[in-house]
């Protein structure tokens, strides 16, 4: 054991001294004692690198979407939703502190990770901006939560953690500037890759040639026609508010209409998007609500070629926590599995559109 005999000699010398020394750490942990070699920060598969690449490209887009939240409109457009100059300011750190993320990434990926690309967005207000940014970052937070641990990278997944939980708290702000409750959940959910990729996908109208291919499948898009809206009720920036619940579990019923597959979509048309490998009819037979940790599945009710319905379900985390509230995820599935958040992405395959984001809360 040349560790111990490390610690011994480690020991031995600091008695030779008379100094009270450390014990070795509790037995364990990877990584995590003296024999343990310096970490390198690189991605160790294809896995990483795919995983990775796809967060830089959702850094890259909120890097844009914050400066350009703040040129398109007019300090007095701010203040009128009474997010003032020095909560505006919060808006320009913000757009700072992707820089530092992108960067990491980048770094971590050693120079072959994605470009800036060029975006679309279709917000016409403050608070359209606003309810943007607080759904465009918690796809991206939850996106990030559904591969960390399964990265083989662990230095690296430590890195991208110290950025995700800033991305976290800016989740978090953007409710708050939409006037809406700040984290109505007690657990942040995870998704997959693949959902994070279809939510992102149709943001990205041209990327620089050299990109690398992004290795993610691309589902339908799932439409929610009656989506609970934050702006809808014209609150102003605070840090926390008593609003009502936008959904009553077990009695709301969201109404969707999705695409067929083979539609080719995302930044210069390159990608055509697929339906998960296990589905065989377009038609679904379930939603599943992802959030906090519980992937809910309710039956799916057609009412016609590529519309449907169905019913929020209610249930709770623990205590008085139910599941559904804040902004979330509904897809449609063929026969989907149970899982739970560390096998989340074992739903990919039978995905037959989405998911969307749900506004719930
Ligand atoms: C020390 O860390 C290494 C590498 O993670 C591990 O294989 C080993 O079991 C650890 N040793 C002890 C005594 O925990
Ligand atoms: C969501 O959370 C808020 C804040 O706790 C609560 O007022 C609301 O009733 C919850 N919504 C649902 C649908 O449970
Ligand atoms: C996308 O289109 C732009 C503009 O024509 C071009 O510069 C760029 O190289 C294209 N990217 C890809 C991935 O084809
Ligand atoms: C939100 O609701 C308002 C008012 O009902 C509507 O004008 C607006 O288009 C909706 N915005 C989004 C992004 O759904
Ligand atoms: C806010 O909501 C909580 C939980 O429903 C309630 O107990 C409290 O009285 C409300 N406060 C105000 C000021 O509305
Ligand atoms: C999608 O793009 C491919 C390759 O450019 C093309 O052959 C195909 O016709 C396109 N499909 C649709 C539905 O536009
Ligand atoms: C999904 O497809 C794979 C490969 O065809 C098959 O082995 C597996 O049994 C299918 N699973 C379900 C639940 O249908
Ligand atoms: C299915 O949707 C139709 C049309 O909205 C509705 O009338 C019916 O009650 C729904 N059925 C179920 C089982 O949810
Ligand atoms: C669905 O599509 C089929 C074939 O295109 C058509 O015959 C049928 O009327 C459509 N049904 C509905 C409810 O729109
Ligand atoms: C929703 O319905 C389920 C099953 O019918 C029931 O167990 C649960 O108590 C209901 N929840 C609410 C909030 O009504
Ligand atoms: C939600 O997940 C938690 C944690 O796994 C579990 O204890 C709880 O029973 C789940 N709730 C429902 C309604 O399935
Ligand atoms: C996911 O993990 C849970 C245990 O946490 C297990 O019960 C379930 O069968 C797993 N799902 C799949 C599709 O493997």
């Amino acid at each position: 054991m040349l560790f111990k005999s490390v610690v011994a000699l480690a020991a031995a010398a600091s008695a030779a001294f008379g100094l009270p020394t450390a014990p070795p750490p509790p037995a364990g942990g990877v990584d995590a004692n003296a024999t343990a070699p310096p970490p390198e920060y690189v991605a160790m598969s294809d896995f990483d690198f795919q995983s990775l690449n796809l967060a830089l490209n959702q850094e890259w887009i909120e890097l844009d979407l914050f400066h350009y939240g703040l040129a398109r409109f007019s300090p007095e457009e701010f203040e009128a939703q009474g997010i003032d100059a020095e909560q505006q300011h919060l808006i320009e750190f913000m757009a700072n502190q992707e820089v530092g993320h992108s960067t990491l990434l980048s770094n971590i990926l050693q120079g072959r990770g994605a470009k800036q690309c060029k975006y679309r967005y279709n917000f016409e207000t403050v608070q359209e901006f606003v309810q943007f940014c607080a759904i465009l970052t918690r796809f991206g937070e939850s996106g990030v939560y559904g591969f960390l641990s399964h990265l083989d990278s662990r230095p690296a997944a430590t890195l991208l953690l110290q950025s995700i939980t800033t991305e976290a708290r800016q989740q978090m702000i953007f409710r708050q500037f939409a006037g809406a409750f700040p984290m109505p959940v007690w657990f942040e959910t995870g998704i997959s890759q693949a959902m994070a990729w279809t939510l992102l996908s149709p943001y990205l109208i041209e990327c620089p040639a050299e990109n690398p291919r992004i290795e993610w499948p691309i589902f339908p898009t799932l439409n929610i026609q009656n989506n609970p809206n934050l702006t809808a009720d014209g609150f102003q920036s605070a840090v926390s508010t008593n609003r009502t619940a936008f959904v009553t579990p077990n009695t709301t019923e969201l109404y969707f209409e999705y695409d067929a597959p083979g539609k080719n979509v995302s930044y210069n048309n390159s990608y055509t998007t697929v339906v998960g490998a296990n589905v065989t009819s377009e038609v679904p037979t379930h939603c599943v609500y992802i959030n906090q940790l519980n992937a809910t599945s309710v039956p799916y009710n057609a009412t016609g070629n590529n519309t449907g319905s169905c019913i929020v379900p209610g249930g709770v985390v623990f205590g008085d926590d139910g599941i559904v509230n804040g902004t979330m995820f509904v897809g449609l599935f063929q026969n989907p599995p149970f899982v739970t958040p560390y096998n989340l992405s074992k739903l990919n395959d039978f995905i037959v559109a989405g998911p969307a984001v749900f506004v719930a809360g």
